[in-house]
This record gives C-alpha cells, sequence and structure tokens, in this order.
C-alpha cells in the first residue's frame, strides 16, 4: 500500500537532506530528487505536497535553477523555502530582489495571520536564515505571512491555491519549532497521514522482497555493522533460508567482535550463515606492510578474492543483497555533493569479478542511517549491534600503526576493549561519541615501573563528535574517566607503558589515524 508521499526538489541547499529526513520523522514519507528530475518524479510519487529546497544561485543568475511547470501542473500544495521562494515568486510573477545586506544566522520571525502553516505557533518565532536576495513584492493572489528585521516578506502564501514559500529554514536546529511548520504543511496543509513508520517499512519490504527474489536464492556479505546486519535481519524474515550470508573474519576485528556477530545470526536469530576465519591469509598478506595505503589495497584485494571463492563454493545464485541506504542513492545522483560515505565503496563487494552475474538486492535504498537503526530494532536486533559505531572496512589495520602481528593486534584490541567498556559504563558510548576507539602507535617510549625501567609500547585514545563523518570535533571527555582508563590500559596491558588522548578536530586531522 503507497504512503501518502512529500516530494523535495533539491535546488542546492547544503540542507536539503535535512528537510526530507524531517518531514519522515513526522511519519511521511518524502523522496529528495532533483529539481530537474521533477516532471518524472511526481508522475513516479504522486505526492500530496511539493517542498522547495534552498540553493545558492539567485534566481536572475543565467542558466538559474527554475521551477519546473510540472510543479503548478500538479495542481497539489508547494512550500517554497528560501530558494524556493525566491524561485516560486519569479515564477508567479512576483518580484526578487537583491537584498542590501545579506541575513545570515539566528533571527525573530512574527508570524502574521491565522493560517494552518502556524497552527500550535506562537507569534514570533526563532527561525535561521540564510539568504541574499529577499521578496520584494510577493506574486499576485500571495499575501504576506511573516517578516524579520531584514525581510519584510519573510513567509507569504495563497491559500486557495495551497502555495507558500518561507525565507527561513525549519530543517535546521536552529529554528527549534522549525518541524512543527513542516508538520503543518504535510498534515494540514497537504493532508497527508503519517502512517510511515518503521513497521510499515518492513512489511512493505517484506512483500517487495519476495517478489523481486521468488523461489531464488541471495547472497549477503554480513559485517556485523549496522547496515548489511539490519539486511540480514530483514531478508531472513522475507525469504528464510533462500538467503545465504557469508561472514569474513580478517582478523582485524575488535575483541569479541566475530564471537558476537555468529552468535546473534547464527544461533539466535537463525540465519543460514557462513563464517570464514581467513585470519592467516589476511597477517600473512599483511606481513612487514607499513603504508596505509598499501593496506587498504591488499586488504580489499584479499577480502573479495575471499568472498569470491565462498560464493563460489554455493552453486547458482541469483542475487546478491548490499545495505546501500538513501545518502549513497542521493550521492550517487550528484557527484558533485562530497559525503562521507563515499570513502567506504572501496570495501564493497560490489568490486566482483564481472562474470558473476547478480540481481542486486537493496531493501534499505530509501532509508537514512537513524531509519535503518529504527528498523533495526523494530526487527528486534541486540542495541549492541543496533547502535554500533561504524567501523572501517580495512578494521585495526587502520589502528594498528606500523607493523601488523597478531600480537600487536592482540594488544590494541585489549586497550580498545578497555577504553570502549568504560565508556559504555558512563553512557558515553552512544550518542555522546560518534566514534571512539584506540590506536596502537608506531612509537616506543620510556616507562617506570616499580623500580624498573620500561620501554614499550603507547596507545592513543581518539573519541569524536560528529554529525556527517566530514568534519569532527574531539569529544571533551571527563578527566575522571580518561585517567581510569589510563591507568586501567597501562595497568591490564602487557607492553603498555604509555596512553595519550587526541585533542584533533577534523579538518585538519581526519577520524582514523591512517
Ligand atoms: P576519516 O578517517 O577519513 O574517516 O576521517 C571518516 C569515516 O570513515 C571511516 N573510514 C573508513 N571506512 N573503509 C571504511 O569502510 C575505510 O578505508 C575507511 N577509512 C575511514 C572512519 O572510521 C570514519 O567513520
Amino acid at each position: 500500500m503507497p504512503h501518502d508521499t512529500i516530494l523535495v526538489l533539491d535546488y542546492g541547499s547544503q540542507t536539503a537532506q535535512l528537510i526530507a529526513r524531517r518531514i519522515r520523522e513526522i511519519g511521511v514519507y518524502s523522496e529528495l530528487v532533483s529539481w530537474s528530475d521533477a516532471p518524472e518524479a511526481i508522475a513516479k510519487h504522486t505526492p500530496k505536497g511539493i517542498i522547495l529546497s534552498g540553493g545558492p544561485a539567485s534566481v536572475y543568475d543565467p542558466g538559474a535553477p527554475t521551477l519546473p511547470r510540472a510543479v503548478l501542473e500538479a495542481g497539489i500544495p508547494v512550500l517554497g523555502i528560501c530558494y524556493g521562494m525566491q524561485v516560486l515568486t519569479h515564477a508567479l510573477g512576483g518580484k526578487v530582489a537583491a537584498s542590501s545586506h545579506r541575513e545570515y544566522g539566528p533571527a525573530i520571525l512574527h508570524t502574521e495571520g491565522e493560517i494552518p502553516l502556524w497552527h500550535t505557533l506562537p507569534r514570533d518565532l526563532d527561525v535561521w536564515m540564510s539568504h541574499g536576495d529577499r521578496i520584494e513584492q510577493p506574486p499576485p493572489g500571495f499575501i504576506p505571512l511573516a517578516h524579520t528585521s531584514n525581510s519584510p516578506i519573510a513567509a507569504m502564501g495563497d491559500a486557495n491555491r495551497g502555495l507558500y514559500g518561507i525565507q527561513f529554514h525549519p530543517e535546521v536546529s536552529h529554528t527549534p519549532r522549525g518541524v512543527d511548520v513542516l508538520a503543518n504543511f504535510a498534515l494540514r496543509i497537504c493532508g497527508c497521514s503519517p502512517d510511515w513508520t518503521p513497521k510499515a517499512f518492513i512489511e512493505e519490504a517484506i512483500i517487495a522482497v519476495r517478489a523481486q527474489i521468488g523461489d531464488g536464492r541471495v547472497l549477503l556479505g554480513l559485517s556485523g555493522g549496522v547496515d548489511s546486519s539490519v539486511v540480514a535481519a530483514l531478508l531472513h524474515r522475507a525469504v528464510g533460508d533462500q538467503l545465504v550470508s557469508i561472514f569474513i573474519d580478517h582478523g582485524l576485528l575488535r575483541q569479541g567482535e566475530a564471537g558476537q556477530v555468529i552468535e546473534t545470526f547464527q544461533r539466535n536469530l537463525g540465519l543460514h550463515l557462513i563464517p570464514v576465519n581467513a585470519s592467516e591469509d589476511f597477517l600473512d598478506a599483511l606481513a612487514g606492510v607499513t603504508d596505509p595505503e598499501h593496506k587498504r589495497k591488499i586488504i580489499g584485494e584479499l577480502f573479495v578474492r575471499t568472498f569470491e571463492a565462498e560464493a563460489q563454493k554455493l552453486g547458482e545464485i541469483g542475487f546478491l543483497a548490499q545495505g546501500t541506504i538513501y545518502p549513497d542513492v542521493i550521492e550517487s545522483a550528484a557527484p558533485d555533493r562530497p559525503n562521507a560515505q563515499r570513502i567506504k565503496s572501496h570495501h564493497n563487494v560490489a568490486g566482483l569479478p564481472e562474470d558473476m552475474h547478480f540481481a542486486l538486492v537493496e531493501p534499505l535504498r530509501t532509508l537514512f542511517k537513524d531509519e535503518v537503526r529504527k528498523v533495526g530494532e523494530a526487527l528486534g536486533l541486540p542495541d549492541e549491534i543496533v547502535w554500533r559505531q561504524p567501523f572501517p572496512g580495512p578494521g585495526l589495520a587502520v589502528r594498528c600503526l606500523g607493523e601488523i602481528t597478531w600480537e600487536r593486534l592482540e594488544v590494541l584490541r585489549a586497550a580498545d576493549a578497555i577504553f570502549t567498556s568504560e565508556l559504555d559504563a558512563a553512557g558515553m558510548l552512544r550518542g555522546e561519541t560518534s566514534q571512539a576507539f584506540a590506536v596502537l602507535l608506531p612509537v616506543r617510549s620510556v616507562g617506570v615501573m616499580g623500580d624498573q625501567r620500561t620501554y614499550g609500547e603507547t596507545i592513543a585514545l581518539r573519541a569524536v563528535t560528529t554529525d556527517d563523518f566530514m568534519t569532527a570535533d574531539w569529544a571533551r571527555l571527563p578527566y575522571d574517566l580518561l585517567a581510569h582508563v589510563g591507568s586501567r590500559i597501562v595497568n591490564e596491558v602487557a607492553g603498555v607503558v604509555r596512553v595519550v588522548y587526541d585533542v584533533t578536530s577534523k579538518p585538519p586531522a581526519t577520524i582514523e589515524w591512517e
């Protein structure tokens, strides 16, 4: 059963994705598409409303993005945000003018009129502005609905046609009541039902997967990360043992991780799971290698070869499942948008040789990361998996600086387990830190234990907070916690004599050390 949909047209704003996410948080399905794809997207989704995002252009720029005719012809409500408001104004015969000064940052919006868009909101709203041009004269049929000190027409609307424009950004967290504005548009003006829930998603995904796969078999590379885990649980529920999962332990996993994946999926969920312990192959291939890019290349290639060898033992399999999520889909549609997700690609099984002909099954293609987690919870996956922090494909290889040996990996695993378990006990592993881990440095340093001079390994602790992993700040962990972790590591992990804390943000540093 298709759900009510709000289509968001992307005019290039950095926060366009956020608009679709906020609409979905309200329980209404939303998709983001390029403004120029509007005619096809409208025909495909028959949306109940359209939102025009902000964007960097000015409507008078040569070649500036325009309002596709199909938008107004659809005869459904439209909400233009920032550039979206300007493009709506320009298309309908109003006047957009360059403002004498840019309005950027917080502003107070004074709303006017008893209209559904302002339902339950106070007269004065804290909003976030980011624009140069502004509306000088609304199009015929529109009336002003709000102003700020710099924008006499900061919102406008034509209630008869259901057309609205707002100059501020309701999608960002700096507009605290912004989500109410979006909810008023989606629910009151467009009349959407807020019934897009994880449970509804799962029911529909199961029907779609069954229709796609029929009685064929589907192969999945399970990493234990959130995305592949949720795909595994979802496909298992949809097609049971027609799903065959391969889990490759490359020996570069964290303490207890391989066991936990096997326990969860094989024993608890009853998946047809093939665990492959390829640690020795990987360590042999990595012996003596210290260059980070060289390590990554070796691991990526060997991973694909190992996966392929296992898959071939299984005979003819028609489908390959992947944990592609919505940001990956948006990225590949708009290659000029930078995004951290791209970094992962080399480690995907998409690198499998051409002669293996699989049809792809990508049941999470329409979900944002936080939605994937909600679906994982609704499928009954344990918290440790659903709330796992991201872990790089090459695993501990990029955290074990210098030469990789089993002994050094064991030191790193022990230190990492102490750090992350203490963070977890302090309630700082989920939410408070986006990624937290230990790094083993290729540096020996002098220490003193008892009366003995020692000369041993150095552990660096890294903990960051970030929304998108493109930029990150180092986490301001409590001193007492760091002191406790430092002393536990030196006391409990043989060979470590020094622990340091990384206080660089990204940029200029990266999150990982290699
Ligand atoms: P950096 O270190 O570039 O990391 O700031 C950003 C995010 O990407 C992860 N990362 C990787 N993930 N393969 C992956 O699958 C890789 O080679 C890789 N390198 C970094 C990193 O853990 C962080 O979340």
